[in-house]
């Protein structure tokens, strides 16, 4: 559950910061592991900024996540290198397979998955990573004991 009383004090805490908006939203995600929703308005007001204004900044950084994660994040390389080599097709199946949607997680709350761009392993394309491990050339069967393994 989210504590509007811990929201306040994390936003109130920051204010007096040249530029709190960003320290604001990193200590939220730090606090309840996502930015959330509850936590929009109270920090809009104490800004002074349109509720547009902070969307737009929550979704300019990818490192914001707006729901609760699962246990084990999975972030499947979209850049072009491991795109012309199966990372597409692989994403899609990956998708398709756990009947999720980019940035969604498994109901048993196991897996997130996430689109990145670029892992630093195009020699070794298509790359995902699991927690903050790099997997390169990732086909559909060890895609499918990463999944399993995380407990998807
Ligand atoms: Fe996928 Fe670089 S493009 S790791």
């Amino acid at each position: 559950t989210i504590d509007s009383a811990q929201i306040g004090r994390i936003i109130s805490s920051h204010t007096d910061l040249e530029g709190p908006l960003l320290p604001i939203l990193h200590a939220l995600q730090d606090a309840f592991g996502f930015v959330p929703s509850q936590a929009h308005a109270p920090i809009a007001e104490a800004l002074n900024i349109t509720r547009a204004e902070l969307h737009g900044v929550i979704s300019f950084y990818h490192d914001f996540q707006t729901a609760p994660q699962g246990r084990h994040v999975l972030k499947i390389c979209r850049a072009e290198a491991c795109q012309s080599v199966g990372g597409k097709a692989l994403a899609e199946k990956t998708l398709a397979k756990l009947g999720l949607d980019w940035h969604g997680t498994t109901p048993n709350g196991a897996v997130t998955i996430e689109p990145v761009y670029c892992l630093g392993l195009c020699a070794c394309a298509p790359a995902v990573m699991i927690g903050d491990k790099v997997i390169g050339r990732v086909d559909d069967t060890r895609m499918d004991s990463i999944i399993s393994e995380a407990g998807a």
